[in-house]
């Protein structure tokens, strides 16, 4: 079957397959070192739909106990900007005295984390981090503390691929890439 790419909207490539991979799997180190004494397996929690590739990748490279679960949170719909922040599906594991790790895709305003790491303290978490694949600081309304972070991005294009996505389209990509916008409406 003949592939899907190249999209004419990707504009250029920031990180193929083999980087990721390997930024995943340093992370997944540093991870494992940091948590290496738990009593408890650590609990990964994603961030839907977003993390789910990153969040695959990332705890096969874990080598720690690790339970996994995921919640939904929708803060762009299917626009670029930011709407309402709610939780679409609350996550099934108690988090009570638990040591949490949210996984992410890319941080971009801070309010998707901001909102969450409230909600998390609220409901008796022993520790929360949170583990970005990617930092975009450049809209940053709330301030976050990463903890792990995969990339920093310094521009301020819209990212796609692995996971990320524009209006449902590019989780796919093996890689990530910056959309033209202009562009996109011969994609979609
Ligand atoms: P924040 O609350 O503004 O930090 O929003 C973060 C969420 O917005 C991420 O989980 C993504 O789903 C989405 N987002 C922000 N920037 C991008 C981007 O460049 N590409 C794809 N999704 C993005
Ligand atoms: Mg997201």
């Amino acid at each position: 079957m003949k592939p899907e790419l190249p999209h004419t909207s990707i504009k250029q490539i920031l990180w193929g397959k083999r980087e990721l991979e390997a930024r995943v799997r340093e992370l997944a180190l540093e991870i494992s070192r940091d948590y290496n004494r738990l009593e408890q397996p650590l609990v990964a929690i994603g961030l839907l739909k977003g993390a789910f590739v990153f969040m695959a990748d990332l705890l096969r490279e874990l080598l720690i106990p690790v339970e996994a679960d995921f919640i939904r949170i929708s803060s762009y719909g299917n626009k670029r900007e930011p709407g309402e922040i709610r939780f679409v599906a609350d996550q099934n594991l108690s988090i009570r005295s638990r040591d949490i790790l949210i996984v992410e895709d890319i941080v971009d305003t801070g309010q998707t984390l901001s909102f969450l790491a409230d909600q998390l303290k609220s409901q008796g978490a022993l520790s929360v981090r949170f583990c970005a694949l990617i930092d975009k600081p450049i809209r940053r309304e709330r301030a976050v503390k990463l903890d792990y972070v995969g990339f920093c991005y310094s521009g301020e294009e819209f990212l796609v691929g692995y996971g990320l996505d524009y209006a449902e389209r590019f989780r796919n990509l093996p890689y990530i890439a910056t959309l033209s916008l202009s562009e996109i409406q011969s994609d979609l």
